[in-house]
């Protein structure tokens, strides 16, 4: 098979669409044929040698996939499967047949024409939602679903402000949020507020140009946010918590503005607020399992209702991986970018920019 290969640590430049060996799959696992898979950040981190995959897993690029199931791997040994805890009943593949259309939660390797995949992070492609899109779902809704939910118990009618908005991670949880029944803001560059605000958030802040401390401080009378879900890190962690309300929670899942800031633990003590940060990547199998059975249960019902939508940017063949990259790096994108196997000229999906010329 063919699969983006990181031949150096390095910028976009060092990614190549490469032959490579099939994968093989373990006990308790499927192949996937892949259709699309989508870039998200910590790729860019992967690439450039500070984001190594977990040992045992998959060195190509790409957190979520969709495809088709191509072959099962063998059952695990005691007849159950080992990630999610279906029995002997359901099949060697916890119900999942050669052929299924799926989306899936990986550890990695989603940037290749075929991927390993333990069968309790295969999730179905949600109705009203087309295979391909559904390839920038499984590590979004995983991410915002485990912290809204699992983590700050974010609730309808508490406030909640998402930081970076238009991302991938952004634009599904503004959509999710709403949803819940909360009263959604969001920080943005201003190109973004419009379509933030027809997803959802009721009001979006301008983070280069106003202080997002005093825009939610105004829009909620002095209260604050009940909930912060901030990619930011230590450049936003003195103002997050004075955003926070009393009894607040503030969860970091990403580290842009770096790993180290100032913490007022009086102000903390005094709101009685949290501070908590999560990855969900390293986690071991049979936790993201359970994050993958509680999204089907309680996120792709939304989907299936509409009331969530895959917010795609673009789809750039595979073999353009870089140019991916560049695009995800210089931010401009609002949603998902999506990465569609197959070598140049074939898979060049219509509207690609003319100066796209990416590796
Ligand atoms: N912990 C986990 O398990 C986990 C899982 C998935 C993702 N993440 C993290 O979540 C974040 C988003 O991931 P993604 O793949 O969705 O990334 P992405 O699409 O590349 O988005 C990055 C976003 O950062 C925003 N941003 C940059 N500077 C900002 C600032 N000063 N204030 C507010 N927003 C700012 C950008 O907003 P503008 O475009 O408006 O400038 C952009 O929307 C990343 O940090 C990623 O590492 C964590």
């Amino acid at each position: 098979m063919y699969a983006v290969v990181i031949t150096e640590p390095g910028g976009p430049e060092v990614l190549a669409w490469s032959a490579v060996p099939d994968p093989v799959p373990g006990p308790g696992e499927v192949v996937v044929d892949v259709v699309a898979s989508a870039v998200n950040r910590a790729d860019l981190l992967q690439r450039a040698g500070f984001y190594d995959p977990p040992p045992g897993t998959s060195p190509y690029p790409g957190l979520e996939c969709a495809g088709r199931i191509s072959a099962l791997g063998p059952p695990v040994a005691d007849g159950t499967s080992a990630v999610d805890g279906t029995t002997a009943s359901d099949g060697p593949a916890g119900g999942w047949r050669v052929g299924d259309e799926v989306c899936a939660l990986l550890t990695g390797g989603g940037y290749a024409q075929r991927v390993a995949v333990p069968v309790g992070q295969l999730l179905p492609v949600p109705a009203g939602v087309s295979l391909r899109d559904s390839a920038g779902l499984p590590e979004v809704a995983c991410t915002v679903w485990s912290n809204l939910v699992g983590v700050a118990a974010l609730a309808a009618g508490q406030t909640v402000l998402i930081h970076g908005g238009g991302s991938g991670i952004g634009t599904f949880a503004v959509q999710f949020a709403a949803a819940l029944g909360a009263t959604v803001y969001a920080t943005a560059r201003a190109a973004k507020h419009e379509v933030l605000r027809d997803l959802g958030a009721s009001a979006v802040f301008d983070y280069t140009a106003t202080d997002f401390v005093a825009e939610i401080q105004a829009v909620t009378q002095g209260r604050g946010a009940d909930v912060i879900l901030d990619i930011m890190g230590g450049a936003y962690l003195e103002r997050n918590v004075r955003a926070l309300a009393t009894g607040g929670r503030l969860v970091v899942i990403g580290l842009q503005g770096g790993r180290t800031g100032e913490l007022d633990l009086g102000l903390l003590l005094a709101k009685r607020a949290s501070v908590a940060a999560t990855a969900l990547r390293s986690r071991p199998a049979v936790e993201k399992a359970r994050i993958v059975r509680g999204v089907r249960d309680e996120v792709w019902p939304l989907l299936a209702a509409g009331r969530i939508r895959p917010v795609i940017d673009q789809a750039v063949p595979m073999a353009r991986a870089g140019y991916a990259h560049e695009l995800v790096a210089a931010g401009g994108h609002v949603g998902k970018v999506l990465l569609i196997p197959g070598d140049l000229p074939d898979g060049i999906p219509a509207g690609l920019p003319d100066d796209a010329t990416g590796h």
